[in-house]
């Protein structure tokens, strides 16, 4: 601001002033009153002017292949894998067989889509299509729309036989159609639970797909590393109010990275969660078909083989043996990370200031860390790569504007992991609950009440508009 005090008095609203008063009480005046001149004609601008999201960047698909640098074998892997992500299963009868009793879609890619297989969710939402496939009697709940995002559902609180919440938290994933009507289903008889209930006593959230490109990458980062890179940012996190901790495993206490609060530990239990939990398939992670509480699941909605999915013992192909879910894993493993549209000088001079922006102004980067370097892997093409995450793997809380209220391992109601921003630029929906597709709404929301964000999101709103224009293109060249 202290330049715009050189403007020639002139061009000053109240320069007979300066005859009144003292000259330094002259000079604060002659500020003031430009600032509001300033503020008046910004305002004017910015409405005329706003930064806007230029929205996905168009061209063929920059995400979806597999990482460079692979063995013949491996390749075979993440084709067999890639296949089978994009299987859509059937109750019975098919190829594809073990559908349900509830679910949120019958294939992987479904929901994982854009822009290519492995992403996130597509523009058109497959869930209208597949809640009423095969004769199916499901009701669409509101929240799922034909040009919405893809969305699961969490109760935050059980409800009890009668349908009441109770105090018990839940969090849990109630599936949101189920087979009931299916010519493949026979006699299952099976209501889906009353979501429009649930959302009115607010004990509803949503989440919808991340995308799993370069997963591989996020699983071979050490844990050293991933400390190493909180130590390094912890004076400008102490400055801005950041703090953050990981999540980590129940099971063997080393940090956990996957899903919007960091919840899983690896692509094989994601997997496996994923088949029995989206799709109702269970398998040898989870062998067990899911109950529908608070009521068991009527005997005749339990059809087939338990597990659905195992090693295919008599397989005479290599790849054959293995699991669907081992063979899914193998497959997002091995998927290279998204490619941004350019690097360093190649860029426009507005997006190499907008990263300027993002990493050395604003400081997103203490949270969206822009990179961090795989350890040795077993898979040499996944070795000492440098992954273009923008995330540090860790959880913050969010505020209460963002807050779902589930806790999920160390996660709190309002914790989240900081999204990894590789492939920004061709998503559609963004944060959890794909609340928005308005990559400055999506910024905007870091901010609310409680949020270690509020420091970093003060200083991008004190940013000019072609400041913050060319962060959100920065953003979309990711
Ligand atoms: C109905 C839509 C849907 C289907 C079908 C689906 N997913 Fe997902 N997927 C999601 C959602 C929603 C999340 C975020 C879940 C969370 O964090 O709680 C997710 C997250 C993931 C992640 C975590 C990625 C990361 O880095 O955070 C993996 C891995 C994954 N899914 C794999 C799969 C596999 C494999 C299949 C098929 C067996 C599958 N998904 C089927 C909706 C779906
Ligand atoms: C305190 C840590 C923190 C800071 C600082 C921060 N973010 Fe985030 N960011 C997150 C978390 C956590 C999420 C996921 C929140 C959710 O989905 O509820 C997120 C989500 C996003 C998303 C949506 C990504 C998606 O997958 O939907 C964008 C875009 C984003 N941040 C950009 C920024 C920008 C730009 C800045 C700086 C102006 C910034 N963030 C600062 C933690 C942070």
């Amino acid at each position: 601001m202290n330049q715009n005090l050189d403007v020639p008095s002139s061009h000053l609203a109240h320069t007979s002033r300066k005859s009144i008063t003292g000259s330094k009480r002259s000079l604060i005046l002659r500020g003031l009153s430009l600032t509001i001149f300033l503020l008046a004609f910004g305002f004017v601008l910015q409405g005329q002017n706003g930064a806007q999201d230029p929205g996905p960047r168009t061209g063929g698909a920059q995400a979806g292949a597999p990482i460079a640098g692979l063995t013949a074998d491996q390749l075979a892997y993440f084709n067999d894998g890639l296949n089978r992500f994009q299987e859509v299963e059937v109750v019975q009868g098919g190829a594809h067989n073990g559908l349900g009793p509830t679910f949120n879609s019958n294939s992987c890619s479904s929901c994982h889509a854009q822009p290519a297989i492995g992403g996130s969710s597509p523009a058109v939402n497959p869930q209208v299509q597949v809640a009423a496939a095969d004769g199916a009697t499901n009701t669409l709940p509101s929240f799922i729309t034909l040009n919405g995002p893809v969305r699961e559902a969490r109760f935050i609180f059980a409800t009890g036989p009668n349908g009441r919440i109770t105090n018990t938290p839940d969090g849990g994933v109630h599936g949101l159609f189920t087979i009931q009507g299916r010519s493949d289903a026979q006699s299952c008889t099976l209501a889906q639970p009353n979501f429009q209930r649930m959302l009115e006593q607010n004990n509803v959230s949503f989440r919808i797909p991340t995308p799993t490109y370069g997963e591989g990458l996020i699983e071979s980062i050490s844990e050293d590393t991933i400390l190493a890179n909180q130590a390094a940012e912890s004076a400008w996190a102490r400055f801005l109010g950041v703090s953050g901790h990981p999540n980590r495993s129940g099971n063997d206490g080393s940090i956990t990275r996957f899903g919007w609060k960091a919840q899983n530990k690896s692509l094989l239990v994601f997997s496996g969660e994923a088949y029995n939990v989206e799709m109702g398939i269970t398998n040898e992670l989870f062998p067990n078909e899911r109950g529908y509480p608070p009521n068991p699941l009527p005997p005749g909605c339990l059809t087939g083989q338990a597990p659905d999915d195992g090693t295919n013992f008599d397989s005479t192909t290599t790849t054959g043996v293995s699991s669907d879910t081992v063979s899914f894993a193998a497959f997002m493993r091995l998927l290279d990370q998204p490619t941004p549209a350019c690097t360093g000088t190649g860029c426009s001079a507005s997006i190499q200031n907008g990263r300027h922006l993002f990493t050395d102004v604003a400081k997103c980067s203490v949270c969206h860390t822009p990179s961090m370097t795989t350890g040795t892997s077993y898979v040499p093409a996944l070795s000492n790569v440098q992954a273009n995450l923008f995330s540090d793997l860790l959880v913050h809380n969010m505020g209460r504007e963002l807050a779902d209220g589930v806790s999920q391992g160390a996660a709190g109601p309002d914790e989240f992991r900081t999204a990894p921003l590789w492939g920004l630029g061709q998503r559609i929906f963004f944060l959890h609950d794909g609340r928005t597709s308005d990559l400055l709404q999506a910024i905007e929301a870091h901010a609310s009440q409680g949020s270690e964000a509020n420091g970093v999101i003060h200083i991008f709103n004190g940013l000019t508009q072609t400041q913050k224009q060319d962060l959100l293109n920065f953003l979309r060249s990711l």
